[in-house]
Protein backbone atom coordinates (compact mmCIF):
# COMPACT_ATOMS: atom_id res chain seq x y z
CA UNK A 1 0.00 0.00 0.00
CA UNK A 2 1.59 3.51 -0.80
CA UNK A 3 0.81 5.09 2.41
CA UNK A 4 3.22 2.05 4.36
CA UNK A 5 5.67 2.07 1.29
CA UNK A 6 6.20 6.14 1.38
CA UNK A 7 6.46 5.90 5.28
CA UNK A 8 9.35 3.40 4.53
CA UNK A 9 11.13 5.50 2.81
CA UNK A 10 10.57 8.98 4.48
CA UNK A 11 12.16 6.62 7.81
CA UNK A 12 15.18 5.69 5.95
CA UNK A 13 15.68 9.14 5.20
CA UNK A 14 15.45 9.88 8.96
CA UNK A 15 11.86 11.75 9.11
CA UNK A 16 10.94 11.08 12.86
CA UNK A 17 6.88 11.78 11.45
CA UNK A 18 7.42 9.09 8.57
CA UNK A 19 4.24 7.75 9.01
CA UNK A 20 1.87 11.19 9.38
CA UNK A 21 4.00 12.92 6.73
CA UNK A 22 3.13 10.14 4.51
CA UNK A 23 -0.52 10.13 4.94
CA UNK A 24 -0.83 14.19 4.83
CA UNK A 25 0.87 13.60 1.25
CA UNK A 26 -1.31 10.64 0.13
CA UNK A 27 -4.07 12.16 1.68
CA UNK A 28 -3.34 16.15 -0.48
CA UNK A 29 -3.07 14.25 -3.47
CA UNK A 30 -6.45 12.66 -3.13
CA UNK A 31 -8.05 15.62 -2.06
CA UNK A 32 -9.20 14.35 1.14
CA UNK A 33 -8.50 14.95 4.98
CA UNK A 34 -5.88 13.26 6.43
CA UNK A 35 -8.65 12.15 9.01
CA UNK A 36 -10.98 10.75 5.81
CA UNK A 37 -8.13 8.92 4.47
CA UNK A 38 -9.12 5.27 4.17
CA UNK A 39 -6.10 3.29 3.29
CA UNK A 40 -6.20 0.84 0.41
CA UNK A 41 -9.77 1.98 0.07
CA UNK A 42 -8.83 3.78 -2.94
CA UNK A 43 -7.13 4.00 -5.99
CA UNK A 44 -4.20 6.33 -5.48
CA UNK A 45 -2.38 7.84 -8.40
CA UNK A 46 1.32 6.82 -7.82
CA UNK A 47 2.88 9.02 -10.62
CA UNK A 48 1.56 12.04 -8.36
CA UNK A 49 2.46 10.85 -4.81
CA UNK A 50 6.01 9.42 -5.67
CA UNK A 51 7.45 13.19 -6.71
CA UNK A 52 6.45 14.27 -3.52
CA UNK A 53 7.67 11.50 -1.40
CA UNK A 54 11.02 12.57 -2.51
CA UNK A 55 11.01 15.42 -1.95
CA UNK A 56 10.09 15.12 1.73
CA UNK A 57 12.45 12.04 1.83
CA UNK A 58 14.93 14.73 0.73
CA UNK A 59 14.28 16.61 4.22
CA UNK A 60 12.45 19.45 2.29
CA UNK A 61 9.86 20.63 5.14
CA UNK A 62 6.42 19.77 4.66
CA UNK A 63 4.45 22.79 4.54
CA UNK A 64 6.48 23.11 1.28
CA UNK A 65 6.13 19.86 -0.28
CA UNK A 66 2.24 20.31 0.28
CA UNK A 67 2.34 23.99 -0.86
CA UNK A 68 0.07 24.86 1.71
CA UNK A 69 0.16 25.30 5.55
CA UNK A 70 -2.30 25.43 8.19
CA UNK A 71 -2.36 28.90 10.71
CA UNK A 72 -5.13 29.41 13.38
CA UNK A 73 -8.37 29.40 10.80
CA UNK A 74 -6.42 30.18 7.56
CA UNK A 75 -4.32 28.08 5.02
CA UNK A 76 -2.00 29.80 3.67
CA UNK A 77 0.31 29.38 0.67
CA UNK A 78 3.74 28.17 2.23
CA UNK A 79 7.10 27.38 -0.10
CA UNK A 80 10.85 28.21 0.66
CA UNK A 81 10.27 31.96 0.03
CA UNK A 82 9.36 32.40 3.32
CA UNK A 83 9.73 30.78 6.99
CA UNK A 84 6.73 27.96 8.02
CA UNK A 85 4.54 29.29 9.87
CA UNK A 86 5.18 27.35 13.64
CA UNK A 87 2.58 26.86 16.25
CA UNK A 88 4.13 28.91 18.91
CA UNK A 89 3.55 31.72 16.55
CA UNK A 90 -0.51 30.68 17.04
CA UNK A 91 0.36 31.73 20.90
CA UNK A 92 1.71 35.25 19.36
CA UNK A 93 -1.65 36.15 17.78
CA UNK A 94 -3.34 34.97 21.25
CA UNK A 95 -1.57 37.44 23.17
CA UNK A 96 -2.24 39.95 20.23
CA UNK A 97 -6.11 39.41 20.19
CA UNK A 98 -6.22 39.66 24.24
CA UNK A 99 -4.15 42.86 24.11
CA UNK A 100 -6.44 44.43 21.65
CA UNK A 101 -9.49 43.08 23.14
CA UNK A 102 -10.47 47.03 24.00
CA UNK A 103 -9.21 48.67 21.12
CA UNK A 104 -11.99 50.12 18.88
CA UNK A 105 -10.33 49.81 14.86
CA UNK A 106 -6.74 49.31 16.30
CA UNK A 107 -3.78 49.85 14.00
CA UNK A 108 -1.47 47.22 14.12
CA UNK A 109 2.00 46.82 12.40
CA UNK A 110 3.34 43.58 11.90
CA UNK A 111 7.62 43.08 11.31
CA UNK A 112 9.20 40.71 9.80
CA UNK A 113 5.81 39.10 8.16
CA UNK A 114 6.91 36.09 5.70
CA UNK A 115 3.93 34.11 4.68
CA UNK A 116 2.04 37.30 6.52
CA UNK A 117 0.86 34.62 8.95
CA UNK A 118 0.32 36.91 12.28
CA UNK A 119 -0.83 39.86 9.62
CA UNK A 120 -3.60 37.66 7.96
CA UNK A 121 -4.63 36.36 11.26
CA UNK A 122 -5.24 39.62 12.91
CA UNK A 123 -7.34 40.86 10.04
CA UNK A 124 -9.15 37.54 10.25
CA UNK A 125 -9.61 38.03 13.68
CA UNK A 126 -9.63 41.34 15.00
CA UNK A 127 -12.70 43.49 14.06
CA UNK A 128 -12.01 46.85 12.33
CA UNK A 129 -8.35 46.26 12.06
CA UNK A 130 -6.07 48.02 10.37
CA UNK A 131 -2.79 46.12 9.62
CA UNK A 132 0.21 46.74 8.10
CA UNK A 133 2.81 44.27 7.24
CA UNK A 134 6.73 44.74 6.61
CA UNK A 135 9.81 42.62 5.22
CA UNK A 136 12.97 43.07 4.32
CA UNK A 137 12.58 39.70 1.75
CA UNK A 138 11.15 40.84 -1.88
CA UNK A 139 10.71 36.91 -2.13
CA UNK A 140 8.54 36.55 1.44
CA UNK A 141 6.57 39.71 0.33
CA UNK A 142 5.37 38.68 -3.05
CA UNK A 143 4.20 35.08 -1.20
CA UNK A 144 2.51 37.20 1.70
CA UNK A 145 1.07 39.02 -1.49
CA UNK A 146 -0.50 35.86 -2.69
CA UNK A 147 -2.10 34.33 0.98
CA UNK A 148 -3.48 37.94 0.98
CA UNK A 149 -5.58 37.70 -2.22
CA UNK A 150 -6.09 33.69 -1.32
CA UNK A 151 -7.27 34.85 1.73
CA UNK A 152 -9.64 37.32 0.91
CA UNK A 153 -8.31 39.32 3.97
CA UNK A 154 -6.36 43.50 3.45
CA UNK A 155 -3.07 44.13 4.71
CA UNK A 156 -0.96 47.18 3.64
CA UNK A 157 2.62 44.84 2.66
CA UNK A 158 5.21 47.49 2.55
CA UNK A 159 8.96 46.17 1.55
CA UNK A 160 10.94 47.52 4.15
CA UNK A 161 14.50 46.70 6.17
CA UNK A 162 13.77 47.53 9.65
CA UNK A 163 17.32 48.86 10.06
CA UNK A 164 16.36 51.68 7.50
CA UNK A 165 12.93 52.74 9.28
CA UNK A 166 9.31 51.63 10.41
CA UNK A 167 6.10 53.14 8.49
CA UNK A 168 4.54 56.07 9.90
CA UNK A 169 2.84 55.39 13.14
CA UNK A 170 1.32 55.91 15.34
CA UNK A 171 0.38 51.99 16.07
CA UNK A 172 -1.60 49.68 18.70
CA UNK A 173 0.45 47.28 18.75
CA UNK A 174 3.56 46.22 16.91
CA UNK A 175 4.25 42.75 16.53
CA UNK A 176 7.28 40.71 15.41
CA UNK A 177 8.49 37.14 15.03
CA UNK A 178 12.02 37.97 14.64
CA UNK A 179 14.84 35.61 13.54
CA UNK A 180 16.28 34.12 16.71
CA UNK A 181 18.67 31.62 15.98
CA UNK A 182 22.17 32.50 16.37
CA UNK A 183 24.99 32.30 13.80
CA UNK A 184 26.90 29.17 15.79
CA UNK A 185 23.64 27.51 16.10
CA UNK A 186 22.73 26.95 12.46
CA UNK A 187 24.51 23.43 11.43
CA UNK A 188 22.87 21.82 14.62
CA UNK A 189 19.56 22.19 13.73
CA UNK A 190 17.25 19.90 11.59
CA UNK A 191 18.00 19.65 7.90
CA UNK A 192 14.09 20.91 6.71
CA UNK A 193 15.29 24.33 8.87
CA UNK A 194 18.80 24.03 8.02
CA UNK A 195 18.99 23.38 4.51
CA UNK A 196 15.64 24.73 2.85
CA UNK A 197 13.86 27.44 5.23
CA UNK A 198 15.50 31.01 4.30
CA UNK A 199 18.79 32.59 6.19
CA UNK A 200 17.26 36.17 6.70
CA UNK A 201 14.42 34.30 8.46
CA UNK A 202 16.32 32.49 11.03
CA UNK A 203 19.25 34.22 11.74
CA UNK A 204 19.44 36.83 14.84
CA UNK A 205 21.66 39.99 13.21
CA UNK A 206 19.98 42.07 16.51
CA UNK A 207 16.51 42.35 14.55
CA UNK A 208 14.40 42.46 18.07
CA UNK A 209 16.54 44.65 19.07
CA UNK A 210 16.72 47.39 16.85
CA UNK A 211 13.00 46.89 16.68
CA UNK A 212 12.37 47.75 19.90
CA UNK A 213 14.52 50.81 19.97
CA UNK A 214 12.25 52.01 16.49
CA UNK A 215 9.03 50.83 17.92
CA UNK A 216 9.15 53.27 20.83
CA UNK A 217 8.92 56.25 17.69
CA UNK A 218 5.58 54.85 16.31
CA UNK A 219 3.65 52.83 19.30
CA UNK A 220 1.27 54.75 21.10
CA UNK A 221 1.87 56.17 24.70
CA UNK A 222 0.86 52.48 26.60
CA UNK A 223 1.14 50.74 23.46
CA UNK A 224 2.51 47.25 23.37
CA UNK A 225 5.57 45.90 21.44
CA UNK A 226 5.00 41.90 21.04
CA UNK A 227 7.58 39.93 20.46
CA UNK A 228 8.14 35.91 19.83
CA UNK A 229 11.66 34.88 21.68
CA UNK A 230 13.74 31.50 21.97
CA UNK A 231 12.50 29.93 24.92
CA UNK A 232 15.84 30.43 26.25
CA UNK A 233 16.57 34.10 25.44
CA UNK A 234 12.94 35.36 26.74
CA UNK A 235 14.64 36.64 29.79
CA UNK A 236 16.99 38.48 27.94
CA UNK A 237 14.41 39.94 25.20
CA UNK A 238 12.45 40.93 28.82
CA UNK A 239 15.83 42.60 30.11
CA UNK A 240 16.74 44.20 26.62
CA UNK A 241 12.72 45.94 26.25
CA UNK A 242 13.34 46.64 29.93
CA UNK A 243 16.46 48.59 29.32
CA UNK A 244 15.16 50.59 26.90
CA UNK A 245 11.89 51.92 29.13
CA UNK A 246 9.62 49.23 28.19
CA UNK A 247 6.80 47.81 30.96
CA UNK A 248 7.36 43.93 30.53
CA UNK A 249 5.69 40.85 30.76
CA UNK A 250 6.61 37.41 29.55
CA UNK A 251 4.20 35.54 28.50
CA UNK A 252 4.68 30.93 28.46
CA UNK A 253 2.71 28.89 25.49
CA UNK A 254 0.41 26.03 26.53
CA UNK A 255 3.22 24.02 27.41
CA UNK A 256 4.79 26.37 29.87
CA UNK A 257 7.76 27.47 27.87
CA UNK A 258 8.57 31.68 27.67
CA UNK A 259 7.71 32.55 24.13
CA UNK A 260 6.11 35.60 23.81
CA UNK A 261 7.42 39.02 25.71
CA UNK A 262 5.33 42.24 25.31
CA UNK A 263 6.82 45.35 26.11
CA UNK A 264 4.91 48.19 26.94
CA UNK A 265 5.69 51.19 25.97
CA UNK A 266 5.05 53.58 29.05
CA UNK A 267 2.76 56.56 28.97
C1 LIG B 1 11.28 34.29 11.84
S1 LIG B 1 10.67 34.90 10.31
C2 LIG B 1 8.97 35.23 10.77
C3 LIG B 1 8.01 35.14 9.63
C4 LIG B 1 6.52 35.26 10.05
N1 LIG B 1 6.26 36.50 10.74
C5 LIG B 1 6.13 34.09 10.94
O1 LIG B 1 6.00 34.30 12.15
O2 LIG B 1 5.98 32.97 10.44
C6 LIG B 1 11.42 36.51 10.28
C7 LIG B 1 11.05 37.39 9.09
O3 LIG B 1 11.73 38.64 9.27
C8 LIG B 1 12.26 39.06 8.02
N2 LIG B 1 13.44 39.91 8.31
C9 LIG B 1 14.69 39.52 8.70
N3 LIG B 1 15.47 40.59 8.87
C10 LIG B 1 14.70 41.68 8.62
C11 LIG B 1 14.93 43.09 8.63
N4 LIG B 1 16.15 43.58 8.93
N5 LIG B 1 13.92 43.93 8.33
C12 LIG B 1 12.68 43.43 8.01
N6 LIG B 1 12.41 42.11 7.97
C13 LIG B 1 13.40 41.25 8.27
C14 LIG B 1 12.61 37.78 7.29
O4 LIG B 1 12.67 37.98 5.89
C15 LIG B 1 11.48 36.85 7.74
O5 LIG B 1 10.39 36.89 6.84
Amino acid sequence: MIVERAAALLAEHGVETARTDAEWIVAHVVGVKRSELAVGSRDVDDTAVWPLVQRRANREPLAYVLGEWGFRGLTLRCDSRALVPRPETETVVEVCLELLHESANPRVLDVGTGTGAIALALADEVDGVEVVATDASLDALELARENAKRTGLSVDLVHQDLRHGLPPGPFDLVVCNPPYVLAEEIDSLEPEVRDWEPREALVDAGQADELARRALDVLLPGAPLVLEAHAEHAKETGEMLASLGYEVRIVPDLAGRDRVVVGKKRS
